[in-house]
Protein backbone atom coordinates (compact mmCIF):
# COMPACT_ATOMS: atom_id res chain seq x y z
CA UNK A 1 0.00 0.00 0.00
CA UNK A 2 1.28 3.72 -0.82
CA UNK A 3 0.41 5.44 2.08
CA UNK A 4 1.50 8.72 0.31
CA UNK A 5 -1.86 8.79 -1.20
CA UNK A 6 -5.26 9.25 -0.27
CA UNK A 7 -6.84 6.43 1.58
CA UNK A 8 -10.80 6.55 0.89
CA UNK A 9 -13.40 5.63 3.87
CA UNK A 10 -15.96 4.59 0.91
CA UNK A 11 -18.49 6.43 -0.85
CA UNK A 12 -21.29 7.25 0.84
CA UNK A 13 -22.70 9.25 -2.00
CA UNK A 14 -22.98 5.90 -4.73
CA UNK A 15 -26.50 5.56 -3.94
CA UNK A 16 -27.08 9.44 -4.45
CA UNK A 17 -25.45 9.35 -7.62
CA UNK A 18 -27.23 5.89 -8.66
CA UNK A 19 -30.92 8.27 -7.43
CA UNK A 20 -29.70 11.09 -9.41
CA UNK A 21 -28.68 9.47 -12.66
CA UNK A 22 -32.47 7.20 -12.38
CA UNK A 23 -33.90 10.70 -11.75
CA UNK A 24 -32.81 12.44 -14.74
CA UNK A 25 -33.04 9.43 -16.64
CA UNK A 26 -36.54 9.12 -15.86
CA UNK A 27 -37.90 12.86 -15.59
CA UNK A 28 -39.92 14.68 -18.86
CA UNK A 29 -37.98 17.06 -20.59
CA UNK A 30 -40.36 20.03 -20.67
CA UNK A 31 -41.13 20.06 -16.44
CA UNK A 32 -38.58 21.58 -13.34
CA UNK A 33 -36.73 18.93 -11.49
CA UNK A 34 -37.62 16.83 -8.81
CA UNK A 35 -37.14 18.71 -5.59
CA UNK A 36 -33.81 17.13 -4.58
CA UNK A 37 -32.10 18.95 -7.09
CA UNK A 38 -32.70 22.14 -5.67
CA UNK A 39 -32.27 21.58 -1.69
CA UNK A 40 -30.83 18.29 -1.28
CA UNK A 41 -27.27 18.60 0.86
CA UNK A 42 -26.18 15.25 -0.51
CA UNK A 43 -27.29 15.94 -4.40
CA UNK A 44 -25.68 19.33 -4.33
CA UNK A 45 -21.99 16.73 -3.14
CA UNK A 46 -22.67 15.09 -6.28
CA UNK A 47 -23.65 18.29 -8.46
CA UNK A 48 -20.04 20.05 -6.99
CA UNK A 49 -18.08 16.27 -8.03
CA UNK A 50 -19.83 15.80 -11.38
CA UNK A 51 -20.25 19.03 -12.74
CA UNK A 52 -18.34 22.22 -10.87
CA UNK A 53 -15.42 19.98 -10.91
CA UNK A 54 -15.10 18.49 -14.22
CA UNK A 55 -16.75 21.33 -16.65
CA UNK A 56 -14.74 24.32 -17.74
CA UNK A 57 -15.14 27.45 -15.14
CA UNK A 58 -14.41 31.21 -15.65
CA UNK A 59 -12.17 32.25 -13.06
CA UNK A 60 -11.61 35.81 -14.09
CA UNK A 61 -10.81 38.14 -16.55
CA UNK A 62 -6.63 37.99 -17.83
CA UNK A 63 -6.76 41.74 -16.91
CA UNK A 64 -7.11 41.41 -13.44
CA UNK A 65 -3.86 39.61 -13.62
CA UNK A 66 -2.03 42.02 -15.79
CA UNK A 67 2.18 41.31 -15.29
CA UNK A 68 4.16 38.43 -13.83
CA UNK A 69 3.27 37.63 -10.06
CA UNK A 70 -0.20 39.03 -10.16
CA UNK A 71 -2.85 36.39 -8.89
CA UNK A 72 -6.32 35.84 -7.62
CA UNK A 73 -8.41 33.07 -5.57
CA UNK A 74 -11.37 31.39 -5.97
CA UNK A 75 -12.71 28.11 -4.32
CA UNK A 76 -14.82 25.31 -6.18
CA UNK A 77 -16.77 23.80 -3.42
CA UNK A 78 -13.71 22.12 -1.24
CA UNK A 79 -11.01 22.91 -3.95
CA UNK A 80 -9.07 26.35 -3.41
CA UNK A 81 -7.33 27.13 -6.42
CA UNK A 82 -5.11 29.99 -7.26
CA UNK A 83 -4.77 31.40 -10.48
CA UNK A 84 -1.31 33.69 -11.74
CA UNK A 85 0.55 35.37 -14.74
CA UNK A 86 4.02 33.38 -14.48
CA UNK A 87 7.04 34.40 -15.41
CA UNK A 88 6.65 33.39 -18.70
CA UNK A 89 3.56 36.03 -19.20
CA UNK A 90 1.13 33.10 -19.59
CA UNK A 91 -1.25 32.46 -17.00
CA UNK A 92 -1.21 29.57 -15.07
CA UNK A 93 -3.60 27.81 -12.49
CA UNK A 94 -2.55 25.39 -9.35
CA UNK A 95 -4.79 24.11 -6.41
CA UNK A 96 -3.99 26.46 -3.93
CA UNK A 97 -2.82 23.51 -1.68
CA UNK A 98 0.85 23.66 -0.13
CA UNK A 99 2.00 20.20 -0.74
CA UNK A 100 4.10 19.94 2.56
CA UNK A 101 0.84 19.23 5.29
CA UNK A 102 -1.46 20.73 2.64
CA UNK A 103 -2.04 24.44 4.01
CA UNK A 104 -3.96 26.55 1.85
CA UNK A 105 -0.83 28.68 0.29
CA UNK A 106 -2.07 32.14 -0.89
CA UNK A 107 -4.85 33.69 1.30
CA UNK A 108 -5.81 36.68 0.03
CA UNK A 109 -8.51 37.09 -3.12
CA UNK A 110 -5.49 38.72 -5.05
CA UNK A 111 -1.97 40.35 -5.53
CA UNK A 112 1.30 40.06 -6.69
CA UNK A 113 4.01 38.00 -5.60
CA UNK A 114 7.49 37.08 -6.37
CA UNK A 115 7.39 33.84 -5.33
CA UNK A 116 4.45 31.35 -3.64
CA UNK A 117 5.59 31.05 0.29
CA UNK A 118 3.36 29.14 2.27
CA UNK A 119 2.11 31.05 5.63
CA UNK A 120 2.58 27.24 7.89
CA UNK A 121 6.32 26.69 7.15
CA UNK A 122 7.47 29.36 4.33
CA UNK A 123 7.95 26.30 2.01
CA UNK A 124 8.58 28.72 -1.33
CA UNK A 125 7.33 27.19 -5.14
CA UNK A 126 8.27 28.98 -8.21
CA UNK A 127 5.48 31.43 -10.00
CA UNK A 128 5.43 27.80 -12.23
CA UNK A 129 4.52 25.70 -9.23
CA UNK A 130 8.03 23.90 -8.40
CA UNK A 131 9.17 23.62 -5.20
CA UNK A 132 11.93 25.78 -4.68
CA UNK A 133 12.95 25.60 -0.59
CA UNK A 134 11.40 23.39 1.44
CA UNK A 135 13.80 24.10 4.87
CA UNK A 136 16.79 22.48 5.64
CA UNK A 137 15.57 19.42 7.69
CA UNK A 138 13.50 17.40 5.05
CA UNK A 139 16.63 14.48 5.24
CA UNK A 140 18.31 13.04 2.50
CA UNK A 141 16.17 11.56 0.57
CA UNK A 142 14.13 14.37 -0.01
CA UNK A 143 14.11 15.46 -3.74
CA UNK A 144 12.21 19.03 -4.18
CA UNK A 145 11.25 18.08 -7.58
CA UNK A 146 8.53 15.63 -5.74
CA UNK A 147 6.87 18.19 -4.24
CA UNK A 148 5.71 20.99 -7.32
CA UNK A 149 2.02 22.25 -6.75
CA UNK A 150 -0.64 20.55 -8.67
CA UNK A 151 -1.78 21.90 -11.66
CA UNK A 152 -5.16 22.88 -13.11
CA UNK A 153 -6.32 22.99 -16.68
CA UNK A 154 -6.59 26.40 -17.78
CA UNK A 155 -7.11 28.12 -21.26
CA UNK A 156 -7.48 31.86 -21.90
CA UNK A 157 -9.41 33.63 -24.61
CA UNK A 158 -10.72 36.75 -25.17
CA UNK A 159 -9.84 37.97 -22.11
CA UNK A 160 -11.28 35.29 -20.41
CA UNK A 161 -9.50 32.68 -18.29
CA UNK A 162 -10.94 29.41 -18.04
CA UNK A 163 -10.08 26.47 -15.51
CA UNK A 164 -10.94 23.08 -15.25
CA UNK A 165 -10.59 20.81 -12.25
CA UNK A 166 -11.63 17.65 -14.39
CA UNK A 167 -7.71 15.35 -15.26
CA UNK A 168 -9.46 15.23 -18.91
CA UNK A 169 -11.77 18.31 -19.23
CA UNK A 170 -14.00 18.46 -22.28
CA UNK A 171 -13.41 19.93 -25.52
CA UNK A 172 -13.54 23.78 -25.79
CA UNK A 173 -11.13 24.85 -28.23
CA UNK A 174 -13.40 25.78 -31.24
CA UNK A 175 -15.52 27.77 -29.08
CA UNK A 176 -12.41 29.52 -27.37
CA UNK A 177 -11.68 30.42 -31.34
CA UNK A 178 -14.86 31.92 -31.98
CA UNK A 179 -15.03 33.84 -28.76
CA UNK A 180 -11.31 35.43 -29.50
CA UNK A 181 -12.80 36.37 -32.54
CA UNK A 182 -16.04 37.72 -31.11
CA UNK A 183 -13.76 40.08 -28.18
CA UNK A 184 -11.14 41.41 -30.93
CA UNK A 185 -12.84 44.73 -30.92
CA UNK A 186 -12.53 44.77 -27.16
CA UNK A 187 -8.74 44.44 -26.85
CA UNK A 188 -9.23 43.08 -23.66
CA UNK A 189 -5.73 43.46 -22.87
CA UNK A 190 -6.63 46.83 -22.30
CA UNK A 191 -9.21 46.94 -20.14
CA UNK A 192 -9.65 46.77 -16.29
CA UNK A 193 -12.21 46.10 -13.72
CA UNK A 194 -13.83 49.49 -12.95
CA UNK A 195 -16.35 47.51 -9.70
CA UNK A 196 -17.05 44.44 -8.54
CA UNK A 197 -19.64 43.05 -6.30
CA UNK A 198 -20.50 39.59 -4.05
CA UNK A 199 -24.24 38.94 -4.21
CA UNK A 200 -25.05 35.98 -1.71
CA UNK A 201 -28.62 34.09 -2.91
CA UNK A 202 -30.23 31.73 -0.67
CA UNK A 203 -31.12 29.49 -3.21
CA UNK A 204 -29.60 26.66 -5.17
CA UNK A 205 -27.44 27.47 -8.03
CA UNK A 206 -29.76 25.88 -10.91
CA UNK A 207 -32.62 27.90 -9.72
CA UNK A 208 -30.06 31.10 -10.07
CA UNK A 209 -29.35 29.83 -13.69
CA UNK A 210 -32.89 29.14 -14.55
CA UNK A 211 -33.79 32.75 -13.60
CA UNK A 212 -31.64 33.91 -15.79
CA UNK A 213 -32.10 31.60 -18.83
CA UNK A 214 -35.41 33.53 -19.17
CA UNK A 215 -37.09 36.98 -19.68
CA UNK A 216 -40.67 35.59 -18.76
CA UNK A 217 -40.07 37.50 -15.81
CA UNK A 218 -38.73 40.89 -16.92
CA UNK A 219 -41.88 42.61 -17.16
CA UNK A 220 -42.92 42.29 -13.94
CA UNK A 221 -39.73 42.40 -12.04
CA UNK A 222 -37.31 44.59 -14.25
CA UNK A 223 -38.11 48.00 -14.69
CA UNK A 224 -34.45 49.69 -14.88
CA UNK A 225 -33.38 46.79 -16.94
CA UNK A 226 -36.32 46.93 -19.42
CA UNK A 227 -35.58 50.82 -20.10
CA UNK A 228 -32.81 49.15 -22.39
CA UNK A 229 -32.86 45.43 -22.94
CA UNK A 230 -35.00 43.86 -25.70
CA UNK A 231 -36.25 40.45 -24.32
CA UNK A 232 -35.70 38.70 -27.50
CA UNK A 233 -32.23 36.57 -28.00
CA UNK A 234 -32.79 36.33 -32.08
CA UNK A 235 -35.01 37.28 -35.20
CA UNK A 236 -36.42 33.43 -35.17
CA UNK A 237 -38.20 34.20 -31.65
CA UNK A 238 -41.72 34.15 -32.59
CA UNK A 239 -42.15 36.75 -30.70
CA UNK A 240 -39.77 38.87 -32.19
CA UNK A 241 -41.83 41.63 -34.15
CA UNK A 242 -40.98 43.31 -37.44
CA UNK A 243 -39.90 46.56 -36.06
CA UNK A 244 -37.28 44.54 -34.20
CA UNK A 245 -36.26 42.43 -37.46
CA UNK A 246 -36.20 46.00 -39.14
CA UNK A 247 -34.01 47.42 -36.34
CA UNK A 248 -31.64 44.07 -36.25
CA UNK A 249 -30.82 44.86 -40.31
CA UNK A 250 -29.99 48.15 -39.90
CA UNK A 251 -27.79 47.52 -37.07
CA UNK A 252 -26.24 44.39 -38.65
CA UNK A 253 -25.26 46.57 -42.09
CA UNK A 254 -23.65 49.23 -39.41
CA UNK A 255 -22.24 46.66 -37.56
CA UNK A 256 -20.81 44.71 -41.08
CA UNK A 257 -19.13 48.04 -42.13
CA UNK A 258 -16.95 48.42 -38.74
CA UNK A 259 -16.52 44.46 -38.66
CA UNK A 260 -18.36 43.86 -35.36
CA UNK A 261 -19.25 40.26 -34.87
CA UNK A 262 -22.77 39.64 -34.06
CA UNK A 263 -24.22 36.57 -35.96
CA UNK A 264 -25.40 33.39 -33.38
CA UNK A 265 -22.75 30.77 -32.55
CA UNK A 266 -23.57 27.73 -30.73
CA UNK A 267 -21.80 24.86 -29.16
CA UNK A 268 -24.06 22.36 -28.15
CA UNK A 269 -26.24 23.71 -25.24
CA UNK A 270 -23.34 24.68 -23.18
CA UNK A 271 -21.66 27.98 -25.20
CA UNK A 272 -23.76 31.00 -27.13
CA UNK A 273 -22.82 33.98 -28.61
CA UNK A 274 -24.97 36.67 -29.94
CA UNK A 275 -25.22 40.00 -30.02
CA UNK A 276 -28.60 42.07 -30.47
CA UNK A 277 -29.85 45.94 -30.54
CA UNK A 278 -31.20 47.53 -27.09
CA UNK A 279 -33.76 49.30 -27.11
CA UNK A 280 -33.95 52.07 -29.89
CA UNK A 281 -32.16 55.10 -29.05
CA UNK A 282 -30.51 53.31 -26.03
CA UNK A 283 -26.64 52.40 -26.00
CA UNK A 284 -25.73 50.78 -22.79
CA UNK A 285 -27.63 49.11 -19.67
CA UNK A 286 -27.65 52.83 -17.94
CA UNK A 287 -30.89 54.27 -16.15
CA UNK A 288 -31.09 56.82 -19.50
CA UNK A 289 -29.53 54.31 -21.90
CA UNK A 290 -26.63 56.61 -22.47
CA UNK A 291 -22.70 55.92 -22.20
CA UNK A 292 -22.03 54.67 -18.95
CA UNK A 293 -18.61 55.48 -19.83
CA UNK A 294 -17.60 57.90 -22.30
CA UNK A 295 -14.27 56.16 -23.42
CA UNK A 296 -15.79 53.63 -25.41
CA UNK A 297 -14.02 49.93 -25.42
CA UNK A 298 -11.09 48.87 -27.65
CA UNK A 299 -10.98 49.63 -31.11
CA UNK A 300 -14.35 50.35 -30.87
CA UNK A 301 -15.85 53.71 -32.36
CA UNK A 302 -19.25 53.65 -32.58
CA UNK A 303 -20.92 53.49 -29.49
CA UNK A 304 -24.05 51.68 -30.56
CA UNK A 305 -23.03 48.16 -30.53
CA UNK A 306 -25.88 46.88 -28.41
CA UNK A 307 -25.29 44.22 -26.54
CA UNK A 308 -23.44 40.85 -27.33
CA UNK A 309 -24.39 38.11 -24.76
CA UNK A 310 -22.29 35.48 -23.69
CA UNK A 311 -23.25 32.22 -22.39
CA UNK A 312 -21.41 29.61 -20.44
CA UNK A 313 -22.87 26.93 -18.99
CA UNK A 314 -22.78 25.82 -16.15
CA UNK A 315 -21.94 29.29 -14.80
CA UNK A 316 -21.65 32.25 -16.56
CA UNK A 317 -23.76 35.11 -18.90
CA UNK A 318 -22.56 38.40 -19.85
CA UNK A 319 -23.07 41.65 -21.77
CA UNK A 320 -20.75 43.47 -23.76
CA UNK A 321 -21.48 46.74 -25.25
CA UNK A 322 -20.05 49.74 -26.58
CA UNK A 323 -18.77 51.38 -23.49
CA UNK A 324 -18.51 48.55 -21.14
CA UNK A 325 -18.96 44.98 -20.00
CA UNK A 326 -20.72 43.26 -17.95
CA UNK A 327 -19.36 39.07 -16.51
CA UNK A 328 -21.53 37.55 -14.36
CA UNK A 329 -20.05 34.19 -12.59
CA UNK A 330 -22.54 31.71 -10.58
CA UNK A 331 -20.55 29.70 -7.52
CA UNK A 332 -22.32 27.36 -5.66
CA UNK A 333 -21.81 27.55 -1.87
CA UNK A 334 -24.62 24.84 -0.45
CA UNK A 335 -27.42 23.29 -1.55
CA UNK A 336 -29.62 26.40 -1.00
CA UNK A 337 -26.47 29.04 -0.83
CA UNK A 338 -25.51 30.60 -4.30
CA UNK A 339 -22.76 33.32 -4.93
CA UNK A 340 -22.81 35.36 -7.61
CA UNK A 341 -20.07 37.77 -8.56
CA UNK A 342 -20.66 40.50 -11.08
CA UNK A 343 -17.65 42.89 -12.66
CA UNK A 344 -18.31 45.82 -15.05
CA UNK A 345 -15.21 46.25 -17.42
CA UNK A 346 -13.84 49.40 -19.14
CA UNK A 347 -11.07 50.53 -21.11
CA UNK A 348 -8.19 50.95 -18.88
CA UNK A 349 -7.14 54.38 -19.53
CA UNK A 350 -10.98 55.40 -18.83
CA UNK A 351 -10.55 57.58 -15.36
CA UNK A 352 -12.86 57.44 -13.09
CA UNK A 353 -14.85 60.88 -12.15
CA UNK A 354 -14.09 61.76 -16.14
CA UNK A 355 -15.21 58.77 -17.83
CA UNK A 356 -17.52 57.02 -15.49
CA UNK A 357 -18.97 57.18 -12.27
CA UNK A 358 -18.83 53.70 -10.38
CA UNK A 359 -22.40 54.43 -8.68
CA UNK A 360 -23.96 55.06 -12.18
CA UNK A 361 -22.54 52.10 -14.24
CA UNK A 362 -23.75 49.43 -11.76
CA UNK A 363 -27.01 51.17 -10.99
CA UNK A 364 -29.67 48.83 -13.54
CA UNK A 365 -27.73 45.64 -12.69
CA UNK A 366 -27.06 46.42 -8.60
CA UNK A 367 -31.19 46.42 -9.04
CA UNK A 368 -31.41 43.69 -11.42
CA UNK A 369 -29.54 41.42 -9.70
CA UNK A 370 -31.04 42.07 -6.45
CA UNK A 371 -34.79 41.98 -8.06
CA UNK A 372 -33.05 38.20 -9.52
CA UNK A 373 -31.77 37.60 -5.98
CA UNK A 374 -35.52 37.68 -4.83
CA UNK A 375 -37.02 36.16 -7.11
CA UNK A 376 -34.80 33.03 -6.50
CA UNK A 377 -34.63 32.94 -3.05
CA UNK A 378 -38.87 32.92 -3.54
CA UNK A 379 -38.48 29.97 -6.10
CA UNK A 380 -36.38 27.98 -3.06
CA UNK A 381 -39.06 28.57 -0.78
CA UNK A 382 -41.75 27.02 -2.78
CA UNK A 383 -39.87 24.35 -4.03
CA UNK A 384 -38.82 23.58 -0.23
CA UNK A 385 -42.41 22.84 0.82
CA UNK A 386 -43.81 19.31 0.70
CA UNK A 387 -46.51 20.46 -1.91
CA UNK A 388 -43.90 21.37 -4.80
CA UNK A 389 -43.71 19.06 -7.54
CA UNK A 390 -42.29 19.24 -11.15
CA UNK A 391 -44.13 22.19 -13.15
CA UNK A 392 -44.22 22.72 -17.30
CA UNK A 393 -41.61 25.40 -18.84
CA UNK A 394 -43.34 27.47 -21.30
CA UNK A 395 -41.23 26.33 -24.69
CA UNK A 396 -41.83 29.69 -26.35
CA UNK A 397 -40.57 31.93 -23.11
CA UNK A 398 -38.62 29.08 -21.23
CA UNK A 399 -36.72 27.41 -23.82
CA UNK A 400 -33.31 28.53 -22.54
CA UNK A 401 -34.53 27.29 -18.97
CA UNK A 402 -35.28 24.04 -20.97
CA UNK A 403 -31.71 24.02 -22.45
CA UNK A 404 -29.73 24.51 -19.64
CA UNK A 405 -31.64 21.58 -17.58
CA UNK A 406 -31.12 19.47 -20.66
CA UNK A 407 -27.15 20.06 -20.97
CA UNK A 408 -27.00 19.78 -17.22
CA UNK A 409 -28.82 16.63 -17.41
CA UNK A 410 -26.32 15.44 -20.44
CA UNK A 411 -23.62 16.20 -18.70
CA UNK A 412 -24.24 15.09 -15.32
CA UNK A 413 -25.25 11.61 -16.69
CA UNK A 414 -22.09 11.69 -19.42
CA UNK A 415 -20.08 12.59 -16.22
CA UNK A 416 -21.55 10.23 -13.68
CA UNK A 417 -20.48 7.14 -15.79
CA UNK A 418 -17.03 8.19 -15.79
CA UNK A 419 -17.21 7.69 -11.80
CA UNK A 420 -14.59 5.51 -10.58
CA UNK A 421 -17.24 3.22 -8.90
CA UNK A 422 -18.79 2.49 -12.22
CA UNK A 423 -15.89 1.81 -13.98
CA UNK A 424 -15.31 -0.87 -11.01
CA UNK A 425 -18.85 -2.16 -11.33
CA UNK A 426 -17.64 -2.81 -15.18
CA UNK A 427 -14.49 -4.33 -14.11
CA UNK A 428 -16.83 -6.54 -12.18
CA UNK A 429 -19.04 -7.32 -14.57
CA UNK A 430 -21.60 -5.80 -13.08
S1 LIG B 1 1.99 23.28 5.13
FE1 LIG B 1 2.96 24.61 3.78
S2 LIG B 1 4.95 24.78 4.53
FE2 LIG B 1 3.98 23.44 5.89
FE1 LIG C 1 -34.08 38.55 -14.11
Amino acid sequence: MDCTQNLSLGDPLEPVRKATAQMLNERDHSFSLPQPFYNDERLFQVDMQEIFHKEWLIAGMTCEIPTKGNFLTLQIGDNPVIVLRGNDGQVHAFHNVCRHRGSRLCVSDKGKVAKLVCPYHQWTYELDGRLLFAGTEMGEGFNLADYSLKPVACKTAGGYIFISLAENPPAIDEFLATLTHYMEPYDMENTKVAVQTTLMEKANWKLVLENNRECYHCNGSHPELLNTLLEWDDVTDPRASQAFKDQVAECTTRWDKDNIPYAHASFGLRNRIVRMPLLKGTVSMTMDGKQGCKKLMGRITDPDLGSMRILHLPHSWNHCMGDHMIVFTVWPISAQETMVTTKWLVHKDAVEGVDYDVARLRQVWDATNDQDRRLAEENQRGINSTAYQPGPYSKTYEFGVINFIDWYSERMLNNLGDTPAQSLRQVAGE
